[in-house]
């Protein structure tokens, strides 16, 4: 996975960890957030945000950092990420302790109970990570966010049984061919499995690179 995401180490804080596709695609990501915070933030401050498989911190400092009102929760599996995470947030006052989460395990096991979160956002983790945690990241959105609540998910998609275009397709067999368990999602699966949980798909964001964001509302 690493080896997919290329990370180098920054020279200047020795612990963070820079992905450079990450570095790449924040600030589109950011813009999107930037159409659904402030009118969430308006009706409370701050508002709770999760982030599932933060990987390096990058994504979660540069929102922390330009989203005023927002307090957010990173989460990783690998807990080798934890100081790069750490060293990110050390830097900002509103991006709390990485917290240990496997989105293939029942909300039960995510180390959140009694807290509520007003969005829910995890990019790339759905096509490089066991088919079970698809289904989980929504099963766990869906049981920490307040109703309206949003789950934000960024990646390369299938729709409609199609990848398209051909670099995806080509990326996608890459990484079926590295593990069998990752893999492009369809939307129209992700759909259903999130009707299944309360979450409708409220709107689909091309992104730069084939890429796409994903708005999910807890009806
Ligand atoms: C390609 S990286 C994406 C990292 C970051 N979100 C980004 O976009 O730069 C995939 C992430 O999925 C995480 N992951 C893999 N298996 C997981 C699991 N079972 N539960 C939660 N996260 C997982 C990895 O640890 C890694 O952080």
């Amino acid at each position: 996975m690493k080896g997919i995401y290329n990370y180098e180490r920054r020279d200047s804080v020795p612990q963070k960890l820079c992905a450079p596709a990450a570095e790449r695609n924040k600030q589109a990501i950011l813009e999107v957030l930037q159409q659904y915070v402030p009118q969430m933030v308006a009706k409370k401050t701050p508002i709770q945000c999760l982030e599932v498989a933060s990987g390096t911190g990058q994504h979660v400092a540069h929102f922390a950092h330009n989203l005023p009102g927002t307090q957010w929760q990173p989460a990783e599996f690998d807990t080798n990420d934890f100081p790069s995470i750490q060293a990110y947030a050390s830097e900002l006052p509103n991006i709390s302790e990485p917290v240990f989460i496997d989105a293939s395990q029942s909300p039960d096991q995510w180390p959140l109970q009694g807290r509520a979160f007003d969005l829910v956002y995890c990019a790339n983790m759905i096509h490089i990570s066991p088919k079970a945690c698809t289904p989980g990241l929504f099963t766990g959105a869906a049981a920490f966010l307040i109703k309206g609540g949003i789950l934000v998910t960024y990646g390369p998609y299938a729709y409609g049984g199609t990848i398209t275009p051909e670099s995806n397709q080509r990326f996608d067999e890459s990484l079926r061919s590295r593990d069998s368990e990752w893999g492009l999602r369809d939307i129209d699966d992700l759909q259903k499995i999130a009707g299944n949980v309360g979450l409708a798909l409220e709107k689909i964001v091309d992104m730069p690179a084939n890429n796409k964001t994903l708005i999910w509302r807890k009806v």
